[in-house]
């Protein structure tokens, strides 16, 4: 399973990716908008520079032909930008328009099996399952992307891929992994979790008191 940084601050994408660790990033509406004063569209260039595969940029057209013409603008910026759609039935006559013209399209706020079916049908690049909002429900998010990755394996015609979003905390990661997800999208305080353990720091302590103490 591939991860990705589900933010639109710079700073946090320069560090991740200095791991070694990312594939994509992922922004929305609300992340873009916590970067007080930044332009969209260098926002997306700056990642783009930074992270070399797939940048979700989201429109913020309600019908699907404000979608596809926000989508078409996004595809200029860079290559590797995919255009993000909510799951209503707008969404899916963007992903089919965006798709016939070679556009890729992340299908978000996915909160049921059936709705990523039919944008896989459509012809979504990604889908995104919300697991922590479905979880904010008192219903398990995760089964959401058990089911969705069952439909797909069993239907060969389906190359749609799983992002497991909404991500809150390390175990999530994991349960993601396990349940199919081919990607989950991290805030970035999530990884700095998924990478802390009192045991590796307390490893390491004792490991550098004994080489000090070596005679
Ligand atoms: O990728 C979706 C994500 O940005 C939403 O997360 O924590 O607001 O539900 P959250």
């Amino acid at each position: 399973m591939q991860i990705y940084l589900d933010t639109a601050n710079i700073n946090e994408i320069r560090e991740a990716a200095s791991w070694g660790i990312l594939s994509g990033v992922t922004t929305n509406p609300t992340l873009v908008a916590r970067e007080k004063g930044a332009d969209f569209k260098s926002v997306i260039s700056e990642i783009a520079e930074l992270v070399d595969g797939p940048i979700s940029a989201e429109a913020v057209s309600l019908d699907g032909e404000g979608m596809v013409k926000e989508g078409l603008e996004f595809a200029t910026w860079h290559p590797n930008v995919i255009v993000k759609v909510p799951s209503t039935t707008e969404g899916l006559k963007a992903v089919y328009q965006l798709a016939r013209k070679g556009i890729r399209t992340n299908v978000t706020l996915i909160f049921n099996a059936s709705q990523a079916l039919l944008a896989a049908r459509a012809g979504a690049f990604i889908v995104s399952p919300f697991v922590g909002r479905v979880d904010d429900t008192g219903v398990d998010g995760m089964q959401l992307i058990r089911e969705i990755s069952q439909i797909y394996k069993s239907d060969p015609e389906i190359k749609t891929k799983i992002i497991s979003a909404s991500i809150r905390h390390p175990r999530h990661i994991i349960d993601s992994a396990l349940a199919g997800a081919d990607i989950a999208t991290c805030p970035f305080k999530v990884l700095q979790m998924s990478m802390r353990h009192p045991l590796t720091d307390r490893g390491i302590e004792q490991f550098l008191a004994d080489w000090k103490a070596r005679s």
